[in-house]
């Protein structure tokens, strides 16, 4: 052995002694900002759906979207299978829920024969319960390598909170105004970024896999509305027969027109011009921004604006991009393929933002949602592009 090689073994091992110790700081810092996180987002999700009805609970609004009992057994269900199965090998907690509450288990139509709701509590409840004691016990750490997991779980409680409340607007549960934006959209100032490579995606131990790697992108330099298209915005397209007009819709758009037989956006609040629009689908969004003059930005515009700071009215809508759902160059599943790769099928778009009724977890400018174009029922508007 000579001398170089003592030298680097004995350095190497220095180097280890420091990241076990920033890992083990690390993982009983992650340890409080788990629970609290955990805590906070149950208590959110608890106020929505604790005061339902059974009939509400059950209640399929549309064929695309399950009732919203199911959500909130789905919530506990996935919570369960990758913190306390997959993550710490403890066996199945009330297994005869796993055929109904998976995400592969029924057809959404089959899931509206549920336990009474102080039964779904109890599920949801117990799991949690585990999930808090395991999260006092774990080693600081395997904690802190477990990260990416315990954020993934806290996202998946947010997404599902969110659709929860689509469901309730859907079949009117909700008091009207609580299904509108709450902030007003100004007509006007729009963003100039100049062209240039800039950096796309994230880094951070919470960031999805779809939001993975962060990685250079060449862009063009493009103007963006500082803010969202608004309600009475909106109206002007359909008082001009927007549509009624195929000269505005993409082909795509139109057929899904005259088969939808759509005429006016998903979630309406005509007293308050003022607000973003909300409720479109991406082909409506679409052919509003033609009628404009303008497109709507690929989400890569969004997210370099976004990074600038100077977008207005984000995180009141979701908003639509002009961009197919794929993946960054080097992208990895996680935790499963069934939660972003499946969705790379040229049948999805990315939508960007979040919306009133997002958490705050998910509202940065590298998150990426998704859904088919002709979907509505999503608190989704758009903002005006052009090059
Ligand atoms: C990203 C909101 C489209 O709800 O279908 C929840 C998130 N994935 N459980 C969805 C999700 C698995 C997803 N969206
Ligand atoms: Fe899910």
């Amino acid at each position: 052995m000579n001398h170089n090689s003592t030298t680097s073994r004995a350095t190497s091992f220095n180097i280890h002694k420091t990241s076990d110790h920033l890992n083990a700081t690390h993982g009983d810092r992650l340890r409080i900002d788990l629970k609290t996180a955990l805590e906070e987002s149950r208590a959110a999700t608890l106020d929505l759906v604790a005061p339902l009805s059974e009939t509400i609970l059950c209640h399929q609004a549309h064929p695309n979207f399950s009732p919203v009992g199911w959500h909130w057994g789905h919530i506990g269900f996935t919570e369960g299978l990758w913190l306390l199965e997959k993550m710490l090998g403890q066996p199945p907690l009330f297994p005869h829920y796993r055929s109904l509450f998976a995400a592969d288990g029924l057809p959404k139509h089959r899931r509206r024969a549920l336990p009474p709701a102080p039964d779904i509590r109890l599920y949801v409840d117990t799991i949690r319960q585990q999930v808090l004691e395991a999260l006092e016990q774990l080693d600081p750490m395997a904690l802190s390598q477990q990260a990416r997991l315990w954020w993934w779980i806290l996202h998946h409680e947010a997404q599902h909170a969110e659709t929860i409340q689509m469901v309730l607007a859907l079949q009117q549960a909700l008091p009207p105004l609580e299904y509108i934006p709450r902030t007003h959209s100004c007509q006007g100032n729009s963003i100039h970024i100049p062209q240039g490579n800039y950096e796309q995606g994230s880094h951070d131990p919470f960031a999805l896999d779809n939001e993975q790697p962060r990685h250079l992108v060449p862009l063009s330099d493009f103007s963006i509305d500082q803010h969202p298209v608004s309600q009475g915005d909106y109206q002007a397209f359909i008082d001009a027969g927007g549509y009624e007009t195929a000269h505005w819709w993409s082909t795509q758009g139109w057929q899904w027109l005259q088969a939808a037989g759509v005429t006016q956006p998903c979630y309406q609040l005509s007293a308050h011009p003022e607000f973003p629009v909300c409720g479109l689908s991406g082909y409506e969004a679409e052919a509003y921004a033609c009628f404009r003059g303008q497109r709507l930005p690929t989400e890569t515009e969004w997210e370099i604006a976004a990074q600038s700071g100077q977008l207005q009215g984000t995180g009141q809508v979701w908003e639509w991009t002009a961009t197919w759902f794929a993946p960054y160059p080097g992208f990895q599943s996680f935790p499963y393929p069934g939660y972003s790769e499946t969705y790379f099928d040229q049948q999805h778009r990315v939508l960007r933002g979040g919306s009133w009724a997002s958490r705050n977890l998910v509202k940065r400018p590298s998150f990426r949602n998704w859904y088919p174009p002709e979907t509505r029922e999503v608190f989704a508007g758009l903002r005006l592009c052009h090059s």
